[in-house]
């Protein structure tokens, strides 16, 4: 674990409005001071990140909610009171208090109160609300690793936290609130069906599975190409069976499968597992890395066997889609 002098330098270039990428539960976030425009203006430079998608704010406690939104539903607060601190974020009414930049322009905010210890730390020590979208230059793979981090941001930034690899793997559950019933716009590791039991019903945005036209999407970020490689990618679903039947007729040269543990062996092209099939919790935490990885290992092309689309698969499911720019083979044998 981290000295507190790491902790207090880290709060001390935040608070002097520089850039410092900490380890969050989910992935790496490269965080800013929230209440200062030009720190904030800095993230949208390092990242290449377009300005009209907004950054999510990260705060200490449920005390700063009511500072942040105005009229909270108590459907909302019943969330955030079950699954944080934690990998949930809540889309509210803007109170006006964060600056329009975090927004972009729009009138809600995202609030999030993660609980990796670090990030928790860094918060009390600067006592202010921290910007921080994903640490990775904009449409690339999440950084889950502080050397992923260096990678595409190493020059940009002021510092990072090394504080190993993230636990879960993939970003928080984004949830918004703003219109009559509650809407899933990014899932995560809070999955759909703990979140359904707690609110009953919810309504899951249809860019979480279908690629909008620009303009159409609630959730501003959903319209851009993320979390890819280099490479083309391909989701495929169906059974084992099927995926080395389909990549027989793909054997090329750049060409790689990224597949289950359980199947690795047995594939007819390059195979690299990013996780158990018996284990989207794996699968999770392996995703982003093994992207990654494609790269280094110059593919061209990879074919993905898709994970189960429930439980915090649904998530991984949703990541991969997005990569795949919605390229989705369905094998017969699929039900
Ligand atoms: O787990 C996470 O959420 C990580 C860690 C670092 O906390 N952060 C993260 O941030 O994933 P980012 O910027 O990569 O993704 C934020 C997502 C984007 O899809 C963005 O469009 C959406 O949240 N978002 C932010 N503010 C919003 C708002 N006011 N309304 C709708 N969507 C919003
Ligand atoms: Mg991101």
């Amino acid at each position: 674990m981290l000295s507190p002098k790491e902790i207090s330098l880290a709060a001390e270039i935040l608070a002097a409005g520089g850039l410092v990428a900490l380890p969050t539960e989910t992935v790496y976030g490269l965080a800013a001071d929230a209440l200062n425009p030009q720190a904030i203006a800095k993230i949208f430079e390092a990242k290449g990140r377009p300005a009209d998608n907004p950054l999510i704010v990260h705060i200490a406690g449920m005390q700063d909610v009511c500072t942040f939104a105005k009229n909270v539903p108590e459907l909302a607060a019943k969330l955030m009171e079950k699954f944080w601190p934690g990998p949930l974020t809540v889309v509210l009414e803007s109170s006006g208090v964060v600056p329009r930049e975090i927004s972009a322009g729009l009138s809600s905010v995202a609030l999030r109160m993660p609980s990796h210890p670090v990030f928790q730390a860094v918060l009390a020590a600067l006592r202010r609300p921290l910007a921080a979208p994903s640490a990775n230059i904009s449409g690339r793979p999440s950084g889950v690793a502080a050397a992923h981090v260096l990678k595409d941001l190493g020059g940009r930034i002021d510092a990072v936290i090394d504080g190993g690899p993230s636990e879960i793997g993939i970003e928080s559950t984004v949830v918004s609130f703003l219109d009559k019933r509650p809407r899933l716009l990014r899932p995560g590791a809070v999955t759909l069906e703990e979140i359904e039991q707690v609110l009953s019903a919810v309504d899951v945005d249809e860019t979480v599975l279908k690629n909008l036209e620009v303009g159409q999407a609630a959730s501003p970020g959903m319209k851009y190409r993320h979390y890819a490689p280099q490479a083309q990618v391909t989701l495929v679903s169906g059974s084992t069976a099927a995926f080395v039947a389909f990549l027989r007729g793909k054997v090329r040269d750049g060409v790689w499968a990224l597949c289950f543990d359980e199947e690795v062996g047995a594939l007819p092209v390059s195979a690299l597992a990013y996780g158990s099939e018996k284990s989207s919790e794996t699968l999770a935490s392996g995703v982003f890395s093994a992207l990654r990885q494609m790269d280094e290992l110059g593919a061209k092309e990879v074919f993905v066997h898709a994970p189960q689309q429930t439980g915090i698969g649904f998530a991984v499911f949703n990541r991969l889609l997005r990569c795949a720019e919605f390229r989705l083979v369905k094998l017969c044998d699929d039900e």
